[in-house]
């Protein structure tokens, strides 16, 4: 099969679209015939080296965590998905042909292969961090980076929880925003003004890491209120950076749930062949993504 890979920490140019032999699904993990395959900063971030979890990278690697796709291989002890169905979840590798899959559910009816591949990693990290910080029905949560694929699903689930958001995002994502139900502010000179114009925030959640954790701080008046995903420096002033994560099985159940009922809806950016998984890496690394990127084998 075609798989993408690379043998060693870089840019973009470091991924290579090569030959492999198929991944089997071991007891509790299914292999999909990847229809699209999600395309979040982690990715290039584990390709530039960063260190990010406990283990160590092994290369050559694959890439990939996201993925939506038709089952062909159920492993042991699986009885909620047969060959044949469509589900979308996460696992290892997924910019591949085929993938084997740890966490997955079925893809509500109204989806497409494309758009499914971009909601596991976003929406499982949206509700972690909305609960940890804490935000109710009836608060306002500031988002700064709204727009991105966090910010997308950020915006939708506190909707669908009756909580009020002020986003930040770039002076092209305002209507943008404001479709997703949010209050939108462009970030830049003034922003917090802007931000105090829209109303008090109750809490506020960092998705930009563009070092604005000490206004975020100063805006809901509680570093306890505030919580990081992309700012390394958040918790040398009593920010939590929020960086495990939570159950991508809860979060693919809620995903479904609000596609289904018409309350989510993360667009795709551009879809990309496999081939071009460098081009998708330079366009994710510039930092201005609305909703995801997928990459199609
Ligand atoms: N710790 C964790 O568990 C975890 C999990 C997931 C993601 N992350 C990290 O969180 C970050 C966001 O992820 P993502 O997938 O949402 O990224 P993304 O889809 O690439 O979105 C980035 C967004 O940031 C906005 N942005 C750029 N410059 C900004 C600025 N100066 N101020 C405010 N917003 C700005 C962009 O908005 P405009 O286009 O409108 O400018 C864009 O929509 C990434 O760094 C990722 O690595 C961490």
């Amino acid at each position: 099969m075609k798989k993408v890979s690379f043998a060693e920490f870089g840019g973009p140019s470091v991924l290579r679209l090569v030959d492999a032999p198929e991944p089997h699904a071991g007891p509790g993990q299914i292999r999909v015939a990847v229809r699209a395959a999600g395309v979040n900063p982690v990715d290039w971030r584990i390709r530039e080296g960063q260190k990010l979890g406990a283990h160590p990278i092994e290369l050559p690697s694959g890439v990939g965590l996201d993925a939506a796709g038709v089952v062909d291989e159920v492993g042991e002890g699986i009885d909620d998905v047969e060959v044949g169905d469509h589900v979308f979840g996460e696992g290892s590798s997924t910019y591949a042909e085929f993938a084997v899959l740890s966490a997955w559910a079925r893809m509500p009816d109204r989806v497409t292969f494309e758009e499914a591949a971009g909601y596991p990693s976003v929406v499982e990290t949206a509700l972690r961090i909305i609960d940890e910080v804490g935000v109710k029905t009836g608060q306002t949560l500031l988002v700064s980076g709204a727009s991105g694929g966090v910010g997308s699903a950020v915006l939708q689930i506190a909707r669908d929880r009756g909580i009020t958001v002020i986003g930040t995002a770039g002076a092209a994502n305002q209507d943008y925003l404001r479709g997703l139900g949010a209050l939108a502010t462009t970030y830049g000179e003034g922003w917090v003004e802007r931000v105090r114009r829209l109303g008090p925030v109750d809490a506020a959640l960092d998705l930009a890491g563009s070092g604005v954790i000490r206004e975020l701080v100063e805006l809901t008046g509680d570093p306890g209120r505030v919580i990081t995903i992309a700012d390394l420096g958040g918790p040398d002033l009593g920010v939590r950076f929020s960086g495990v994560a939570g159950s991508v099985r809860a979060a693919l159940a809620l995903a479904a749930d609000l596609i289904s009922r018409g309350r989510l809806h993360i667009p795709v950016d551009t879809s990309y062949p496999l081939a071009a998984a460098a081009a998708a890496h330079t366009d994710s690394q510039s930092g201005h993504t609305r909703g995801r990127r997928v990459l199609l084998p």
